[in-house]
This record gives C-alpha cells, sequence and structure tokens, in this order.
C-alpha cells in the first residue's frame, strides 16, 4: 500500500461538473469557459448549470429565480437561536451551526425524489445569504433586515449585509465574485461534502460539514489572511523583504499556491480586474498597490516552483470595497460555494458508495491493560 499524504494525484470520483487544466490556467463548469461565465452568466443561471448539467431555459431560470426569492426567509427561531451566539464568535462557526440546523425544520429525508432535491437546492441557495447577514446584524445588537423581493439576489444580499440598496455595479461585480467562487472540483470542502453525502445523510448536513472545511486557513479562510498579511507589508517595497523573510522561515504566503494549478489561478486574474473596474469607480484601496508588488516579487522568487496568486489573493480587496467586513469573507465565499456542494451532492447520490478509505497502521501492537497504580507513564502531548 502507498501512502499519498493529501490523496494528492488520487483519483477518489468521477465528476463530470468542473474541469481544471492546472498548467494552462482554464477552468470550465460543465464545458463553460470560467471567463464566459464570470462575464455573461448570474450566479442563480450558474447554479442551475452546476446542479442540473445544462443552462436553464428561460422559463426554467425565472421558476428557479422565483423560488429561490420566495424561500429567502429564515425562521424566527433560527434568528433567536443565531441571537444566543457569542457576538465575538466567527461567522463561519454561525453558519455551520445555522445550515445544520435547517436539517431540524426540514427533517425529511428523500433523497431519491428529484422535488425533495430541487427544495433542498432553492432552500440552501435562498437561505444560507440570510443567514449570513442577519448574524452580521445580530451581533451588532439590531434586528435583522428582511430580503426585498424586489432586488436580484447579490443586490438582496448586499442590501441585508449593508443595510442600504447598493450601486448596481457594485450588485453586478459581486455576482460576479460568486460565480468564480461556485464551483472548483475535489477541493477539501468539497471532498467534504461528497464524504458526508455518500452517507445518505441529509442535505444540510453535508453543507454544514463543508463549511466547517472551508473556515480553515488553508483552504477559504485564506482570504481573510491575506489583507491582514498585506497591512502587515504596509508599502509596496517592503513587499520583496516580506517575501524573503517569509521564505527563509518556510511560512507559507496566503493567497499563493495550489494543489491544481501551477501558472496564476484564472480566478484571481478576473477577480484582479474586478477589483480594478471598483476601484476606477468608487476609488482605490491603498493595499491594492502592495498586493501588485507582492506579486511581481513573488513571480521570481515562488514563480520557478509554480507558485503563483490563488483565488484568494484579490479576492479580500474585492469584497472589502464592496462593504464586506473581513472575518464575512469566508462566509461569502461559501454563499457561493454552496452552489458546487449541492451540485457534488446530486452526483454523488447518482452513483453512490460510501467513502471509507484504508489507512497505514503506525501505533504500538498488542499491550495489555495494567491498574492505573501499575502504570508509570508520561503523557505523550
Ligand atoms: N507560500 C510559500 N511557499 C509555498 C506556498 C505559499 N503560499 N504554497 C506552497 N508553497 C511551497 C511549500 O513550502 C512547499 O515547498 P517545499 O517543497 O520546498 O517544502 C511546496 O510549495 C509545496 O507546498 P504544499 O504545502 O505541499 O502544497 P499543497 O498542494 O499541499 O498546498 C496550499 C496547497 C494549501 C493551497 C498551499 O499552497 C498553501 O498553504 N497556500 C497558502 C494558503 C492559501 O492561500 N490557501 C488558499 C488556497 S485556494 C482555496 O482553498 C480556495
Amino acid at each position: 500500500m502507498t501512502l499519498r499524504p493529501g490523496l494528492e494525484g488520487v483519483p477518489v470520483t468521477q465528476s463530470a461538473i468542473c474541469d481544471i487544466d492546472g498548467l494552462q490556467g482554464n477552468l470550465t463548469y460543465r464545458g463553460y469557459p470560467i471567463g464566459e461565465l464570470a462575464s455573461q452568466s448570474s450566479f442563480l443561471e450558474t447554479t442551475y448549470l452546476l446542479i442540473w448539467g445544462d443552462l436553464p431555459s428561460p422559463q426554467q431560470l425565472r421558476d428557479f429565480e422565483a423560488e429561490v426569492q420566495m424561500h429567502r426567509r429564515v425562521s424566527f427561531r433560527v434568528r433567536d437561536m443565531m441571537k444566543c451566539f457569542p457576538a465575538s464568535g466567527h461567522p463561519m462557526d454561525a453558519l455551520q451551526s445555522c445550515a445544520a440546523s435547517l436539517g431540524l425544520f426540514y427533517s425529511r429525508r428523500a433523497i431519491d425524489n428529484p422535488q425533495y432535491i430541487y427544495d433542498a437546492v432553492v432552500r440552501l441557495i435562498a437561505k444560507i445569504p440570510t443567514m449570513v447577514a442577519a448574524f452580521q446584524l445580530i451581533r451588532k445588537g439590531q434586528d435583522p433586515i428582511q430580503p426585498r423581493d424586489d432586488l436580484a439576489y447579490s443586490a438582496n444580499f448586499l442590501y441585508m449585509l449593508t443595510e442600504k440598496e447598493q450601486d448596481p455595479l457594485a450588485s453586478r461585480i459581486f455576482d460576479r465574485c460568486l460565480i468564480l467562487h461556485a464551483e472548483h472540483s475535489l477541493n477539501a470542502s468539497t471532498f467534504s461534502a461528497r464524504v458526508t453525502a455518500s452517507t445518505l445523510t441529509d442535505p444540510y448536513a453535508v453543507v454544514a460539514s463543508a463549511v466547517g472545511t472551508l473556515a480553515g486557513p488553508l483552504h477559504g479562510g485564506a482570504n481573510e489572511d491575506v489583507l491582514a498579511m498585506l497591512e502587515e507589508i504596509g508599502s509596496p517595497e517592503k513587499a520583496g523583504v516580506y517575501l524573503d523573510k517569509a521564505i527563509a522561515n518556510k511560512l507559507k504566503v496566503m493567497g499563493f499556491g495550489h494543489r491544481e494549478y501551477r501558472v496564476k489561478d484564472p480566478r484571481a486574474s478576473i477577480l484582479q480586474e474586478l477589483a480594478e473596474e471598483l476601484f476606477a469607480r468608487f476609488g482605490k484601496d491603498e493595499m491594492y498597490e502592495v498586493a501588485k508588488a507582492l506579486e511581481n516579487e513573488a513571480t521570481h522568487r515562488l514563480g520557478p516552483k509554480g507558485i503563483f496568486p490563488n483565488v484568494d489573493f484579490y479576492s479580500g480587496l474585492v469584497y472589502r470595497k464592496l462593504g464586506i467586513p473581513r472575518d464575512l469573507f469566508t462566509p461569502v465565499f461559501a454563499i457561493s460555494r454552496v452552489a458546487g456542494w449541492l451540485a457534488h451532492w446530486r452526483e454523488q447520490l447518482g452513483a453512490n458508495r460510501i467513502f471509507r478509505p484504508s489507512q497505514i497502521y503506525t501505533g504500538v501492537q498488542a499491550r495489555r491493560w495494567m491498574p492505573p497504580e501499575e502504570r508509570n507513564q508520561t503523557r505523550n502531548n
């Protein structure tokens, strides 16, 4: 048995959802290039494509949008539950709890019924943004704002979060961000979703387990750390020294590197364009120059190892300009990625076998239990 740490290069499933060419920097959802979808599609249309395999007809899209709009509200019980959460807690933990709680409200588990699958998709896509925005207001001591039916998906989320209607350009750019983050094959959180799905549990548990996995700093949580890093660097001319130190100390530079890409992540390039579009309209973020300097310096120092900016590198700058607080960057990622997780949930159910990998045991063999007073050992921490 050969051990492959981190399962690098080990196929664990077949999938028709998303394809990554990490050498050329190409990414497609269901065969459509990410650049085309990010410029032409909407998040809800892309969600439909990811989950059901084809772009919707105009009627299918209208129906899907209307259903999602109808299910945006969350029960007062979920809101009351959030009021019991500590305001200092991380919004990803709040989101994971809220996503799991939906399983209590919709406890029927008919995962072989297409209507059940459709309804669960609609509920999760509709309610996750409302829960993220609600926790933001609740932790500030305010009551959450109700969704507005006259606003489209992304505009409504920004409205619920910032308490004011945003410029249409801001809403469109946010929607494009959601498209970019919606799916990315078998990353850690999607793998987590598939493993959970393979037990035939409910879709709320599938999403809750994936949210927990996305939260870590090596995965979705990196976007928060990127801004902290840029602020620590402070100015463009200090980027080189920072990099040298990080490399000498074997520290990871946040927002760089990817298991799949050996070139710049195509989503990072599009997010950089979106950042520039936002800055042109609403004013520049001074950390943008630091980010560009860091990318430039890193091209010489990390580029030869195939380490380039990933999706998290420029997203924080975009989100900050959109008025999104830093610790909501990863929950915003989750709002989008729920589309990919649900596409994988549905695909897993279509050809399910429970995940149960093996291990290579390295522990002690053949020990005998002894009464405590006869033991003479110090604890291994
Ligand atoms: N900065 C500096 N060196 C790096 C970086 C980085 N960001 N990423 C990888 N390396 C180096 C490692 O030190 C290692 O070098 P070595 O061979 O000399 O020991 C080599 O590249 C391979 O690194 P691994 O960590 O083994 O690569 P892996 O594929 O396991 O990890 C990961 C990929 C987790 C994304 C990694 O690049 C990383 O930690 N990046 C920073 C965190 C980050 O931005 N995460 C977001 C990823 S995108 C997403 O999840 C949405």
